[in-house]
């Protein structure tokens, strides 16, 4: 049976991976377009919020976590609906940290995939997975909280590394101590690719599990900017290469330039999602047609 109707009408959800940014590696083009000032360390309710959501997600998002949410999330049996009515939901998302309250959130999804369209005119697969990469927050509607669906994401079954936003609150973790995951490889091989580690819960590893489970015909390319985009320390702080393969090291920079129009178009001129549906409903047809089970 077809379900389109979520839990909650309503979720509200801010991505602190957006709003909070301390690596160097992207600071320059971030401080040239923000006009948001909470991405310094300013002691301001927003910063309160940020700190909040990532103290829960490091204490709680552990491999035994990991597995619950899988076998929850991966039976695909919370909703039969199209990508493109997956990028409407996302407008009942309420952003409390934007203060325009009117600004639909799917147009971060159109901002980006249009960005990309102006550099990449032909690389069409590019595009639309600008357009789906965030699809995955739809989860919020289910009633899974902000921290297991936004935030920076990290391997779990292996040491945290102190290149993760607030490095500290792993400590509250239970698997901070254990004996097999508290070592730098954990439980995996030296240099086993990172398809073969668990990466924390959050809108990144569920959507990249929707489109394997429903056939998407995309490029590796895109299944891994959206499975890592939000995987930081890895892509903007070089760290956890002692799990990364030959692949991983081919797919890095096609990441690291998706998270350039992740960030970026945030700030620019916003679009008429009407007028483009009908382009991007062919880039659906292509890769990732019909009714997909979510
Ligand atoms: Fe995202
Ligand atoms: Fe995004």
């Amino acid at each position: 049976m077809r379900v389109l109707i979520p839990k909650e009408e309503t979720a509200i959800i801010d991505d602190p991976s957006l709003t909070h940014r301390p690596e160097l590696k992207y600071k320059d083009l971030i401080n040239e377009n923000s006009q948001k000032k909470f991405r310094n360390y300013e002691d301001n309710l927003q910063t309160l919020n940020v700190m909040n959501t990532y103290q829960q997600m490091h204490a709680n998002q552990t491999v035994a976590f990991g597995i619950e949410k899988r076998k929850k999330w991966l039976k695909f049996d919370h909703a039969e609906m199209t990508i493109l009515e997956a990028v409407n939901l996302l407008d009942n998302l309420v952003d409390s940290s934007d203060p325009d309250i009117d600004l639909p959130n799917s147009m971060h999804a159109f901002q980006t995939a249009e960005k990309i369209r102006e550099i990449h005119p032909d690389k069409d697969w590019f595009q639309l997975t600008g357009l789906i990469h965030d699809l995955g927050k739809v989860m919020a509607l289910w009633g899974e909280p902000q921290w297991c669906v936004v935030g920076d994401t990290f391997p779990v079954g292996c040491q945290f590394q102190p290149t993760c936003v607030f490095y500290k609150y792993f400590e509250e973790n239970p698997d901070w101590n254990h004996p097999e995951y508290s070592t730098p490889n954990g439980i995996y091989k030296e240099n086993c690719g990172l398809d073969q580690v668990m990466m924390s819960w959050g809108h990144d590893e569920y959507l990249y599990q929707v489109l394997k489970h429903n056939k998407a015909t995309l490029p590796e390319e895109a299944l891994n900017m959206i499975r890592y985009h939000s995987f930081y320390p890895y892509h903007a702080s070089d760290s956890y290469k002692n799990l990364c393969n030959e692949k991983d090291a081919l797919m890095l920079p096609w990441i690291q330039e998706f998270n350039l129009f992740d960030l970026y178009t945030k700030s620019d001129k916003l679009l008429d999602p009407k007028a483009l549906q009908p382009y991007y409903q062919s880039l659906v047809d292509k890769y990732i047609p019909g009714f997909l089970k979510w």
